[in-house]
């Protein structure tokens, strides 16, 4: 990092067509923000972009359902992300958006400016039309019969099946996800960006000169690079976007990925009137931080548009996060799989760091990780409440009770104390190697190593056991370990700027560069510390348990809403409906019908008769629960054996889509026999 004058970090533009969640953290953000940090203390000269990626075809539909505009959708959510990532002490320099005129003039310059040197391919090609919604379809919202395996739910894009990447032509029996209709083959035009002819020059660019990228990146711009680039269309049809500023392109708009990423450069426009050296000279290092399915975007489309431009920079690294998985499941918007950040900071008020910490420590960096509550309860209780708050609290409250909280004076430090206190800079050195890797798990780890040692030297040297015979020990033992505090403010602060904050204030400290880690007289003798309060609590079973629960309530939501709804059935005529007797009747007995799962035998009273009554409801209900109920009887039902049983009519009862069975009874108690009609 040294080599550079200025770093330009971004991180992905999450779309604002929903809350974020704590994968993007994970995945994004919070790497991307502990990096930043760290620069920043180093006295670098870096920006932090981001921003709402504000177009793209799932916006459009999601505003059609709600019958809202896109510009509401993305007005609700840009706010509350911009919000939440606020909350999260997420430190973007600037949170733009993509739906700003300074974006749409320099998206539109861009692209004018790569179409008058010629290097766009236009090409006219037939593409599946809706015409009930007078649109162009996007293959995602065509819907098929897969022609390798037959699944009929197969996307335009993709059979998620088996897996084939597909294109909409494929499909057997196309169907427009917009109207239902079968769509038609309609031309149109696209603009093209050949990214055969960057090929070669990309694959030197990643293949020879960034062996160093992570082994997930590297490996997936190899796959591509192998298999050969084509031209990518990077104009669409579709009202909301960044129109094609070309004569004659109405109704046409750039492509999601081809304004979004220019969107860091706009962003940086907005934040800074010095934007271009950031952009366009060698001495800028330019990192996109991002989720892995952003790879090719990052790695190879826009750094072609950018060599295609000529006046920028490229990226120097693009580490790329796995994803993160809740609870052993796949984190959806659309099933409300996810922890929601705004939801998590009303159920855990102030802790921001432990969110922060835990996704750290269980970042997935190499490959995907599972977020679970009781790892969540674990990792806090065991490492941030039990080593870290343990550590400072024990130092802090010692302090105050021996020496009034001032830091006592040491002198002649043991050979062990000394050899203590230089393990600070070995630290150091171990955290600095990991984070200029991108290995920000590791050095999270590496850093939390100072709050062990600290924690092992007081428990080895006692000092509550020696205040009585040698206080002069007792003056050295806190006053290395108000020092290794003191350390910890600094080395910890990119990863848990909240809590380092407050024990800067404990601490009575004001703030140093990176560079003075290792200093052992953070704190001279005889400062003032301030009145410590916990730095960390613990996490109750209880408020585990609740998240666990609130899960399994959505888990449940979602298996029934996954069954669907029987289909409506013919038209019948009143007279076949009044042909139907039915009416109220009372269980007087109910008992299980021996070797069977689901059948009770019921006595009811009809109010004409007493008769028996086979039903299939014993998965739902206990025979000794029914007798006294009132139902609805199908009475004239031709009578029928089950089970060597005469069963003279039929229970009515609703299912609801999971199977559940319960009865229609009247609202009120009425006689038996009365009529339903
Ligand atoms: N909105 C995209 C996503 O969430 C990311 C866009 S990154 C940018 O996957 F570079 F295009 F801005
Ligand atoms: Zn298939």
């Amino acid at each position: 990092m040294n080599d550079y004058k200025r770093h330009l970090i971004t991180a992905a533009l999450p779309y604002a067509n929903g809350p974020v969640h704590i994968g993007h953290l994970a995945g994004v953000y919070v790497p991307a923000d502990i990096y930043t940090r760290y620069l920043r203390q180093n006295g670098k000269d870096v920006l932090y972009i981001c921003g709402s990626d504000e177009h793209g075809v799932p916006i459009t539909l999601k505003a059609k359902q709600e019958k809202v505009t896109p510009q509401d959708i993305v007005d609700k959510f840009h706010t509350m992300n911009k919000k939440a990532f606020e909350d999260f002490g997420i430190a973007f320099d600037i949170y733009h958006r993509t739906s700003a005129p300074i974006h749409y003039e320099t998206a539109s310059d861009f692209f004018k400016k790569l179409n008058d040197k010629g290097d766009f391919i236009e090409k006219t090609s037939e593409q599946y039309y809706d015409e009930e919604n007078q649109q162009f379809l996007a293959d995602r919202y065509i819907t098929g019969t897969c022609p390798h395996c037959s699944n009929e739910k197969a996307y335009g894009d993709q059979c998620e099946a088996c897996g084939t990447s597909l294109s909409a032509t494929d499909l057997i029996n196309p169907k427009s996800s917009l109207s239902g209709n079968k769509p038609i083959l309609k031309e149109t035009k696209h603009w093209y960006l050949p990214l055969d002819q960057y090929e070669n020059d990309l694959k030197k660019w990643i293949l020879e000169d960034h062996k160093e990228w992570r082994a997930n990146v590297y490996g997936q711009c190899k796959s591509w690079l192998d298999q050969g680039l084509q031209p990518r269309a990077v104009s669409r049809d579709l009202n909301w976007g960044v129109p094609v500023p070309v004569e004659g392109a109405d109704g046409k708009v750039l492509y999601v990925w081809f304004d979004a990423p220019i969107g860091y450069i706009s962003a940086t426009k907005e934040h800074t009137a010095d934007w271009e050296k950031y952009w366009k000279s060698d001495d800028s290092r330019l990192i996109h931080f991002i989720g892995k399915d952003n790879i090719v975007f990052h790695c190879i489309i826009f750094p072609s548009m950018l060599k295609a431009h000529g006046d920028y920079i490229l990226p120097d690294n693009v580490p790329a996060n796995e994803f993160l998985n809740l609870e052993n499941d796949k984190i959806s918007t659309s099933r409300n799989w996810a922890v929601w950040l705004h939801e998590y900071l009303e159920d855990f008020e102030g802790k921001q760091d432990v969110l922060r910490y835990v996704l750290t420590a269980n970042a997935p960096e190499a490959k995907d990780n599972d977020f679970t509550w009781k790892d969540f309860q674990i990792r806090n209780n065991n490492e941030l409440v039990a080593v870290l708050g343990n550590f400072i609290n024990r130092t802090l409250v010692l302090t105050q009770k021996y020496f009034d909280g001032v830091c006592p004076e040491a002198t002649d430090l043991s050979e062990y104390d000394q050899d203590i206190l230089g393990q600070i800079e070995e630290i150091r050195a171990r955290v600095e190697k990991s984070l200029d890797a991108f290995r920000i798990r590791e050095a999270l780890f590496e850093a939390m190593g100072l709050a062990r040692l600290g924690n092992k030297y007081l428990a080895d040297t006692e000092p509550w056991k020696l205040i009585k015979q040698d206080e002069n020990r007792v003056k050295q033992i806190l006053n290395v370990c108000i020092q290794i505090s003191a350390n910890l403010t600094l080395l910890l602060n990119p990863f848990l700027p909240f809590s380092m904050n407050k024990l800067r204030g404990f601490l009575n400290l004001e703030e140093y560069p990176w560079d003075a880690i290792g200093n052992i007289s953070l704190i001279p003798a005889h400062h003032k510390l301030n009145k410590p309060e916990l730095l960390f609590d613990k996490i109750e079973d209880k408020q585990v348990e609740e998240q666990v629960q609130k899960l399994l309530s959505t888990k449940k939501a979602n298996e029934s809403k996954e069954k669907e709804l029987p289909p409506a059935k013919q038209i019948v005529n009143y007279e076949d409906f009044t042909k139907l007797d039915i009416r109220t009747a009372t269980i007087l007995e109910a008992e299980k019908v021996p070797k069977t799962k689901k059948l009770i035998k019921l006595k009811v009273d009809t109010g004409l008769d007493i008769r028996t009554v086979v039903s299939g409801i014993a998965e739902y209900f206990d025979p000794e629960q029914l007798p006294g109920k009132q139902v609805t009887l199908l009475a004239n039902l031709a009578p029928r054996k089950i089970r060597g049983i005469e069963s003279q009519g039929m229970i009515l009862l609703a299912e609801d889509p999971s199977g559940k069975l319960i009865f229609i009874s009247p609202e009120d108690k009425l006689i038996n026999g009365a009529e339903i009609k």
